[in-house]
């Protein structure tokens, strides 16, 4: 298996920065080097604006590289004063990156069909697994969930990656099936069509699919979310409890086996 590129800090300048839908935004930066190397599932750390020094870094996830343009583009949720400087960014303005970031989607040229499952932000690591498949032929469905109608995005970009059938969902029920995107993998996994399932969103969610998963003994991967301050293995704030012992999420991570992780 190919090893990821080393990370390096990149220049980026923003292209667009847009709000997409209630409490997403949509980045899009020009970094040409980086957008050579990220690959699905790996993440990017942002240098936040503002910072003295700009040391501190909002790790993201990315949704397409355009290797043309040399654009990267992510979608990402303000919880704080870091993503918060972030969404003030105007086009024009630069920053740097650190990245690519470790490890990304497993993606098996032998898989039958796989199921996507993307809870809230978590939309944003899965969109660019739902490039990778369809650019690889392989077949996919998608679930993708949020709290309400106005807090989806990425239905159109699935369909438009080639996904075959795209299920939503919502807390409220204001759009899709009213539910948990949890009840939607329980609804599809007896139909015994999946060989493997990518999941990202809040811990709750990935943890019960991989609950579901192990039930129906199919491969599951997830996108740990941890706090990462140095992102390069050097602090031991990301780690993970594994039936291996302690992983960094940033090294080892963030995409991990379901099945190794110690929920
Ligand atoms: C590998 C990886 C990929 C990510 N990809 C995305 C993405 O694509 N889009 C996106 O919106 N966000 C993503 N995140 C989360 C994002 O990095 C954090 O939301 C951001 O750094 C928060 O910075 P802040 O300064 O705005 O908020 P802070 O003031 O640092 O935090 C605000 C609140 O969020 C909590 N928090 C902050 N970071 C994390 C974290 N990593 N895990 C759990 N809780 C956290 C804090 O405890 C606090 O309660 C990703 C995180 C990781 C580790
Ligand atoms: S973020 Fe520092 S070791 Fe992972």
């Amino acid at each position: 298996m190919p090893q990821p590129s080393l990370a390096r800090v990149h220049e980026a300048e923003v292209v667009s920065n847009v709000r997409v839908a209630e409490g997403l935004w949509r980045l899009v930066v020009k970094s040409p080097v980086l957008a050579a190397k990220l690959s699905p599932g790996q993440f990017m750390s942002v240098a936040v604006p503002g910072e003295p020094l700009q040391v501190s870094r909002a790790p993201l996830s990315y949704v397409t590289c355009d290797f043309d343009a040399g654009t990267v583009e992510t979608v990402y949720t303000v919880v704080g004063p870091g993503t918060e400087a972030l969404s003030r960014m105007e086009p024009g303005s630069t920053t740097t990156i650190l990245g690519p970031g470790g490890h990304g989607w497993k993606l098996d040229a032998f898989t039958k069909r796989c199921l996507l499952v993307a809870g809230g932000v978590g939309v944003t690591p899965i969109a660019s697994a739902a490039q990778a498949l369809g650019l690889q032929g392989l077949a996919y469905d998608v679930v993708v969930g949020a709290r309400t109608g106005n807090a989806l995005w990425g239905v159109d970009r699935f369909l438009t990656y080639g996904a075959d059938h795209v299920v939503v969902v919502t807390d409220d029920g204001t759009a899709g099936a009213k539910g948990l995107t949890t009840d939607a993998l329980e609804a599809a996994l007896p139909e015994e069509r999946y060989d493997l399932v990518l999941v990202c969103g809040p811990e709750p969610m990935m943890r019960k699919c991989a609950e579901l998963c192990a039930e129906y003994e199919v491969a599951c991967q997830v996108s740990m979310e941890r706090m990462m301050t140095c992102g390069f293995g050097a602090c031991a704030t990301c780690v993970v409890p594994t039936v291996n012992g302690a992983v960094g999420a940033c090294m080892g991570g963030p995409v991990m086996n379901a099945a190794e992780v110690v929920w």
